[in-house]
């Protein structure tokens, strides 16, 4: 079972006190005080784990259970997570989306030697910005072994707009091994470009056994219980490998606040689609008595993947499960980029960017080939930068299925239509299929040697990523 996904903000006050122990008494300088600590132990494990309909797992864990705790930390607190690993394989943690230290970053082979069994590694940086983000392990294919886990970071000193929040981690759910899943795709003729494509045939993803929400299919997803009046939060991660999820909530409209744990011009939706790799803030103002259901599923499939229900106090039971996407929804108002405006004014940059065109590719041949500029990683060249410099990556997608491009240790701005890097602040972006193009902007400020890779597990394991090093 996970840990606590349901946090209301009296409780998370209390034990944030009880938690933190203070390094030293005496300040650093004037007004800056020495960061307190919080600590965290993830042991990396073999366990059953079931789903919540009376079936379980035998997989790949963090403290016995997928997904891993809830790490929270505020603001500026220092965050020192250890890792135990008592896994067969060696492994690693990455912190996705924050821009920690070079060294922290737990990419093994390009920041780090991965633990190996038996062995510890302490991740030590402060925690910020404030945001919804995720970890993961980054050695192979585990993630989708449910090596994974939210990681919240709350802002210093502000209370939370929201009544009470929840976070919920969307995951598609394999039973067999990840490594075998591989190998089927990579040896099926349907892979590759064509696979990909919706009612294609199978061979193109892994055979997913369902969806789950915190580690629970339908049958289990405990109900998330809400009084008339409330203003709730829901942190929407899609810690999933090969799904790209559709989610809405019935009776109700998002209002999205937050993309990838940083600030947006609040928007209103029906639905919304995060890929792998990206997060979502949303408020719902519960202001609709009844029994709802809040739907996740894959994108292109009008058969709702996993369903929480959303249950007024009056309420019981388990809540609607709807056996396809309500037409409401359907109908409604997706989130789409251009939807996502920064909530500060962004002040244009001087000096012209320097473009990098990244053209992402995949092979009819063979399920496993999966490009950026035709090379597979590692058989790849590093992507040379210089620090200070403006970067404008310039993606295009060569191929039939969308591909959820991740940069390591930075944020960037989503460039409009206009060619203005005005957009909202991400770290993740999808782009979409057959010659879609998406340009992204960062100011190269974290030195180091940086992964940049599509999130789906499996392009990745391909061959599509790239290391940016700066020199
Ligand atoms: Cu979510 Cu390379 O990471
Ligand atoms: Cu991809």
């Amino acid at each position: 079972m996970p840990e606590t996904h349901h946090v209301d903000r009296r409780t998370f006050l209390r034990h944030g006190a009880a938690t933190i122990g203070l390094l030293g008494a005496a300040p650093r300088a004037w007004g800056q005080a020495v960061p307190a600590v919080r600590e965290y132990d993830l042991v990396a494990r073999e366990a059953d784990v079931p789903v919540g309909d009376g079936r379980s797992w035998r997989t790949w864990t963090y403290n016995g259970q997928v997904p891993g705790p809830e790490i929270r930390a505020r603001e500026g607190e220092r965050l020192r997570i250890t890792l135990e690993n008592r896994l067969t394989q060696p492994t690693t943690i990455h912190w996705h989306g924050l821009p920690v230290p070079n060294r922290m970053d737990g990419v093994p082979g390009v920041t780090q030697d991965p633990v190996p069994p038996g062995g510890r590694f302490t991740y030590d940086f402060i925690a910020g910005p404030a945001g919804t983000y995720f970890y993961h392990s980054h050695v192979g294919l585990q993630i989708d072994r449910g090596l994974q886990g939210a990681l919240v970071i709350e802002p210093a000193g502000a209370n939370s707009p929201a009544d009470r929040e929840h976070t919920l981690l969307l995951d598609d759910w394999l039973t067999i091994t990840p490594e075998d899943a591989y190998a089927a795709m990579a040896g099926s003729s349907g892979g590759g470009m064509m696979g990909g494509m919706p009612g294609m045939g199978s061979g193109s993803e892994p055979p997913y056994a369902g969806y789950l929400v915190n580690g629970q299919v339908t049958e289990g997803a405990p109900p998330i219980r809400v009084a008339a009046g409330d203003r709730l939060r829901l942190r929407l991660v899609n810690a999933a490998s090969a799904t790209t999820f559709r989610v809405g909530l019935t009776g109700h409209r998002l209002q999205v606040t937050h993309a990838d744990g940083q600030p947006v011009r609040p928007v209103e939706v029906d639905t919304l689609v995060i890929g792998m790799g990206e997060r979502y803030d949303v408020l719902v103002d519960a202001g609709n008595p009844g029994a709802w259901a809040l739907v996740a599923g894959p994108v292109d499939s009008v058969v709702p993947g996993v369903i929480t229900p959303f249950l007024y106090a009056s309420e019981s039971g388990p809540g609607p499960r709807p056996a396809v996407w309500p037409t409401d929804l359907r109908r409604g108002r997706t989130l789409g980029y251009a939807d996502l405006l920064p909530r500060d004014t962004v002040t244009p940059a001087g000096e012209t960017p320097r473009n990098i065109r990244l053209t992402l590719g995949g092979s009819m041949m063979g399920g496993a080939l999966w490009t950026i500029n035709g090379q597979r990683y590692p058989n790849a060249d590093p992507i040379g930068i210089r620090e200070g410099e403006r970067i404008r990556l310039q993606f295009t997608n060569a191929t039939m299925v969308r591909h959820p491009m991740h940069l390591h240790g930075h944020f960037f701005r989503l460039v409009d239509r206009a060619g203005h890097a005005s957009g909202a602040i991400k770290d993740t972006v999808i782009v979409e299929p057959m010659t879609g193009a998406v340009e992204v902007e960062f100011l190269a400020e974290n030195p180091g040697s940086w992964l940049l890779h599509c999130h789906h597990a499996y392009h990745m394991e391909a061959g599509m990523a790239r290391v940016v090093e700066y020199r």
